[in-house]
């Protein structure tokens, strides 16, 4: 890995800086994942459901072979969609994606929870799928904290990070302590609040101060919380701009800042089974 900042979960250093490529044709996520990992970026985030899995693999291995970055500096994040939970469908899923891609993806995700079929079941196909090496890690996306920790309990290997929505119109820090407690992380997708950032009053009088846009005060909001953040755009101007953050910091009172930017309406993708509560934050 480089020398830009991780998080170390169980072993694994994950960038903390990623590049999300939800909504990217795969003619866009070809090219902006080959860019973003000439720019630096060493993480990428895909789906399944986002059916670019393939072409993020040629944009890798387009970056590999130009010279700007080997395979495995690369932290490969690909998702397991909700229809694909029970054992087999499960199984089948991870050795299509992993065939798609090119690659073993190093951290395999559920993507939302879901109560049928069992945690168990699908849980044990997750371990099963990296008992099998179709993938380095595994981990959850969109899990409350209760479910975080009942799908830890169950299963065998460390769920190394939850990703769900995080910016700095929503509160999380219940959330934020429950991954401490299991030693897991959190990554934060729409990191950039799908680009509301951008026209935020006090996201803008905090970057003036130390010459840097809303989108990069945001994302420094976040690494600075040891959250891992996958902005996403298709832009190359943007991915720079985005992955400018390394050479400044917010102080305690400007992360304060933004922490009360929060709401209770700041959730933006809602799609959580009626079965299941997030955390109460207000
Ligand atoms: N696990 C899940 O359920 C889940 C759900 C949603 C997303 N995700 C992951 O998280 C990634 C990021 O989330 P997201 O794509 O929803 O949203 P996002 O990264 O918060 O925002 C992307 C939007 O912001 C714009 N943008 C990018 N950089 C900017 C900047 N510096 N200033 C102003 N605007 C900027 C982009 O437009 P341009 O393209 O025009 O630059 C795009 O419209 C996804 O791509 C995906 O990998 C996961």
């Amino acid at each position: 890995m480089t020398d830009q900042p991780v998080i170390t979960v169980d072993g694994n250093a994950i960038p903390l800086l990623g590049f999300g490529t939800w909504n990217l044709t795969p003619e866009d996520a070809r090219r902006m994942v080959a860019e973003a990992l000439r720019i630096g970026y060493r993480h990428i985030d895909t789906a399944w459901i986002y059916h670019n899995e393939a072409a993020v693999g040629d944009g890798i291995r387009d970056a590999v072979e130009a010279g700007h970055v080997a395979r495995d500096d690369v932290w490969l994040t690909t998702k397991i969609w909700v229809q694909h939970f029970d054992r087999d469908g499960l199984l089948k899923q991870a050795r299509e994606s992993a065939a798609s891609l090119g690659f073993t993806p190093d951290l395999l995700l559920l993507h939302w929870p879901k109560t049928d079929p069992s945690f168990e079941e699908t849980l044990g196909a997750l371990n099963e799928a990296k008992d099998q090496g179709l993938t380095r890690t595994i981990g959850l996306s969109n899990f409350p904290s209760a479910e975080f920790r009942k799908a830890q309990a169950i299963s065998k290997a460390a769920l190394v990070t939850n990703q769900v929505e995080y910016h700095p119109y929503l509160k999380l820090s219940k959330l934020i302590e429950t991954a401490k407690e299991l030693g897991s992380s959190i990554t934060a997708w729409s990191p950039l609040a799908q680009g509301q950032i951008a026209d935020d009053a006090t996201l803008i009088e905090i970057g003036q101060v130390h010459g840097k846009t809303p989108g990069q005060v945001t994302l420094r909001w976040l690494i600075q919380q040891n959250v891992i953040a996958i902005p996403r755009t298709s832009k190359e101007s943007r991915a720079a701009e985005n992955f400018d953050i390394f050479d400044f910091e917010l102080s305690a009172e400007e992360m304060d800042r933004v922490h009360a930017l929060a709401r209770p309406d700041g959730r933006l993708g809602d799609w959580i089974d009626p079965a299941f509560q997030w955390d109460r934050e207000w």
